[in-house]
């Protein structure tokens, strides 16, 4: 416990001190042209985006902003790092960020901020066998080092759909968990996290923004103990 205590009071000392460096100048930017999240959790997915070893993986990429935080960690780590976003396009009605095409707009949005090589966008819904075999694919046998899951409601769904690819310690970034109405995401998102949480599967170590959960996953001794 005290060892994630000062995880958890890193991490705040983490996003203070990004706010007297340019990155945060050029986060916000991004998160105004195209972003939900706000801008403390773009904050903290470029930081763990930079920090994490092996891939990252986004869920739910919607036209880009988390994705171009990611990409811009990778930049700053000087470091080869996969990123797969998996996003099935569609049309969304937003006061900001409303778009006709999603899938036109986040490639159109990636090319503009030069980090459209670095993202290997799978097309389709996240819990589809085709998408789960692309991103395996993407993969190869590198393990996820950090998640980002902004989809639908179903967070324990996405999360069993690719927990054998997660290291241990893994960086997860899961919106949806706080609003002040309850609604068709908010009620099963917190509850999926809550009882990985009761589980011991995930380790919380804060929330962020609006409605963002942000810990590490632990299951990967307990997935290990049940395959031998
Ligand atoms: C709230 S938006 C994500 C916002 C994004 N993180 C940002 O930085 O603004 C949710 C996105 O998830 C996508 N989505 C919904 N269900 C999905 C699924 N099963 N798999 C992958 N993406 C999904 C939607 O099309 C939408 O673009």
């Amino acid at each position: 416990m005290a060892a994630s205590n000062n995880e958890c009071l890193d991490l705040m000392h983490r996003l203070m001190a990004y706010r007297h460096e340019p990155i945060h100048s050029e986060l916000m930017k991004i998160r105004d042209k195209y972003s939900m999240l706000h801008l403390d959790v773009l904050i903290l997915i470029y930081h763990f985006a930079k920090l994490c070893s092996g891939a990252i993986l986004e869920i739910g990429a919607f036209v880009g902003g988390a994705t171009i935080a990611a990409a811009l960690g990778i930049r700053d780590s000087g470091k080869q790092k996969k990123l797969i976003a998996v996003e099935p396009g569609g049309s969304v009605k937003h006061k900001r960020l409303g778009t006709r095409n999603i899938l036109r707009d986040l490639e159109r949005n990636l090319a503009r901020e030069r980090v459209l090589n670095m993202v290997t966008l799978v097309k389709g819904k996240s819990f589809k066998p085709e998408t789960m075999s692309a991103v395996r694919y993407a993969l190869g046998s590198q393990p996820v080092g950090l998640l980002v899951l902004d989809a639908d409601g179903a967070k324990r769904r996405d999360i069993d759909s690719y927990r054998d690819t997660f290291s241990d310690g893994c960086w997860m970034v899961i919106d949806d968990i706080y609003g002040v109405d309850a609604n068709e995401k908010i009620t099963p998102s917190r509850a999926d996290v809550d009882a990985l949480v009761a589980e011991g599967l995930l380790e919380p170590l804060g929330f962020y923004g609006w409605s963002t959960w942000v810990g590490r996953w632990r299951g990967s001794a307990r997935d290990e103990a049940t395959t031998e």
